[in-house]
């Protein structure tokens, strides 16, 4: 079976994976937030420089847990002679094209045409909504977990660049159903939280602030609740959250974290949920499926969970908590299956980054 290098750089997180087929024999990240978090943003040029930094390392450790190079004497071989070695034993290079940030991607995609030139690899380009998308046909090292995910199905795939409810018809072939006109949801959460005062990312800090928060604090909108389509909107509910709070004292807004986290996630979330239930009744599916940073929050899990439960339909998101944020190995399952349908690259040379690429 063939065995893939997969590399991610389409934001702050620079990820390496190796799969063997459809296995992940190793998963590295390196995260960058430590150095977005003071500019309560992922800064573009600061996250190109760490990845070109970090990527030979992170791909060099992915050779080194992957067992592919075991009984060689690593600890005295440098990254470059690490890299070299590991090549030998894979078949496939592939490589998140975009959607992301031009700059970061461009790192990504330039090593590894670099390394498919040097060393005469196979390469495969992969849409990084399709990565989240099929995280959760990702299985570990011992092939779990094993899904038997009946299609057609409908993902949200929600995250701090994308949310969209796509139709997945069969692996490789989706419609877009519907999707936000502006902002992310995780976007939403990170702004909520700027407003605040509070960290980047938002997203898990206002979760755990929530925990303990009352959900009906302040009065904030569903956007687009009552429009006809599955589109959401998220930065009118952003505007109506800044309009109630921006005359408030710091020491009102400090002292009323829990109850204005937990009332603007679940603004967030029941909207996800109301077009998630629209598509549902529109769209006739065997399963649901949900994916993306945004995942990684318990409450949007149990929320989707119990909406699954009301239309008696299988709910799917990946077990592996690496899986909801940006990783590699999701990279690398999509390439599995277009490798499958022998979708290499054509022209190495002229593979381009896609900042924008749709599905
Ligand atoms: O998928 P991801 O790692 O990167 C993108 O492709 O955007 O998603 C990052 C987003 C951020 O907006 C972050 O705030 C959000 O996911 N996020 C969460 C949680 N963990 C990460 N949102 C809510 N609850 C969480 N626990
Ligand atoms: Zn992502």
């Amino acid at each position: 079976m063939s065995k893939i290098l997969a590399i991610e750089t389409s934001c702050d997180d620079t990820c390496a994976a190796i799969m063997d087929g459809d296995r992940v024999i190793a998963n590295v990240i390196s995260s960058q937030i430590d150095l977005h978090a003071k500019w309560g943003g992922v800064v573009p040029d600061i996250a190109k420089r760490a990845h070109t930094e970090r990527i030979g390392g992170v791909v060099a450790e992915a050779f080194k847990k992957s067992g592919l190079l075991k009984g060689r004497k690593l600890s005295k071989k440098s990254e470059e002679e690490v890299i070299e070695m590991g090549m030998k034993e894979i078949d496939i290079i592939a490589v998140s094209q975009g959607p992301g940030l031009a700059i970061a991607l461009g790192v990504g995609i330039n090593k590894a045409k670099e390394w498919a030139k040097n060393y005469r690899k196979k390469m495969i380009a992969v849409n990084h909504i399709e990565g989240h998308i099929l995280s959760n046909w990702t299985k570990n090292r011992e092939g779990k977990p094993e899904r038997d995910i009946k299609l057609p199905g409908l993902v949200l795939t929600v995250s701090g660049g994308h949310s969209k409810l796509v139709l997945i018809k069969k692996i490789g072939e989706y419609k877009v159903i519907g999707e936000t006109l502006d902002d992310a949801a995780g976007e939403a959460l990170d702004k909520a939280a700027k407003l605040m005062g509070l960290g980047y990312p938002g997203g898990p800090v206002i979760e755990r602030l929530a925990e303990k928060g009352k959900k009906d604090f302040i009065k904030l909108p569903h956007p687009l609740e009552h429009k006809d389509t599955c589109d959401y909107s998220f930065s009118g509910l952003k505007t109506s959250f800044y309009y109630q709070i921006k005359d408030w004292p710091k020491e009102k807004i400090s002292k009323n974290l829990n109850d204005l986290s937990a009332t603007f996630q679940e603004a967030v979330f029941e909207s996800l949920i109301i077009k998630f239930k629209k598509a549902i009744k529109e769209n006739k599916v065997k399963s649901l499926l949900a994916c993306g940073g945004v995942m990684a929050n318990s409450r949007l899990r149990s929320k989707l969970r119990r909406m699954a439960k009301e239309f008696e339909l299988p709910i799917y998101m990946p077990e592996m908590k690496y899986l909801n944020t940006d990783n590699a190995a999701m990279i690398g399952t999509v390439a599995y299956y277009k490798a499958k349908r022998k979708e290499f690259v054509k022209d190495i040379e002229s593979l381009d980054r896609e900042a924008r690429l749709e599905l």
